[in-house]
């Protein structure tokens, strides 16, 4: 299967710092590529420039073959890109159910009357196991449940490529496993899955390659027993540890 999204050598150069320098990559349909890499490595900034949120210093970003490079936000969310925010964006006065209704009136398929739209919100709310909130107001949501908005929002937009940054962060082992089963279904619609993460194990569960980032430049990427083992990331990011765990679980549960 030919590749939707390339990035090409794409940088952002904040001053003199190099956030994301020179980083060449392919999402391809139903794969989950894992992005994982130290603080401040660049994996929230190549997430921005892919989405149209920061505009590359260099380089060139195409989607099936069209060059959106430059190319602001809702022109990604037409081409069919979605994600959720390391800082979850909801519109907390809101209830969730209408939260996740803006997800569908925007994106690549943007239903034109609100009923449907609606629609398309009730069965992602059911799907992401929130139908019984959907009158909640979000401020009054767990964090676990605010995850999940987040990612049913993104959903509501029938992505082709979704983009999630640090969904898991804080969350208990049943609600990751919870979450990970639902990328899982994601991708096996066919959906392009960026999966930035620190929870390690989850990433190398859910992953079918990972990429890993260090000062804005790949280090590695492999399959997830590849990256597990390689002396670089061990000695950059993982830790010895780590990869001893890993392989005493023989590759092993998400959380
Ligand atoms: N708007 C900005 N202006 C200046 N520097 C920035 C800006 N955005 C990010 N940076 C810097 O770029 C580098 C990469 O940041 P980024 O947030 O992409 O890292 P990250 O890999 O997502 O880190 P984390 O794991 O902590 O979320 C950091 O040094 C950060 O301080
Ligand atoms: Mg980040």
């Amino acid at each position: 299967m030919s590749a939707l999204l390339e990035a090409d050598g794409l940088s952002r150069h904040f001053g003199g710092l190099k956030a994301v320098d020179g980083v060449s990559l392919t999402l391809d349909p139903g794969t989950v590529l894992g992005l994982i890499g130290p603080n401040g490595a660049g994996k929230t900034t190549l997430l921005n420039l892919m989405s149209g949120c920061e505009r590359p210093s260099a380089g060139r970003l195409l989607v099936d073959g069209r060059d959106l490079t430059g190319a602001r936000p809702w022109a990604f969310a037409g081409a069919g890109v979605a994600r959720t925010f390391q800082i979850g964006k909801p519109f907390r006065r809101l209830t969730v159910a209408d939260n996740v209704t803006t997800g569908a009136l925007y994106g690549a398929e943007p239903e034109r009357r609100r009923s449907a739209a609606r629609a398309r919100c009730d069965a992602v709310l059911d799907r992401v196991g929130l139908a019984d909130r959907a009158d909640a107001r979000v401020a009054e949501l767990p964090v676990a449940a605010v995850r999940r908005l987040e990612l049913a929002r993104a959903l509501a937009q029938r992505p082709r490529f979704l983009f999630l940054d640090e969904l898991l962060a804080g969350l208990r082992a049943a609600d990751i496993a919870g979450i990970i089963d639902l990328i899982r279904s994601v991708r096996d619609e066919g959906v392009a899955v960026v999966f930035v993460e620190h929870v390690v194990r989850a990433v190398f569960a859910v992953s079918d390659s990972v990429v890993v980032l260090d000062q804005g430049r790949i280090l590695a990427r492999g399959t997830p027993d590849e990256i597990a083992h390689d002396e670089r990331v061990i000695g950059a990011y993982l830790g010895r540890r780590h990869a001893e765990r890993h392989q005493a679980r023989g590759g092993g549960e998400p959380c």
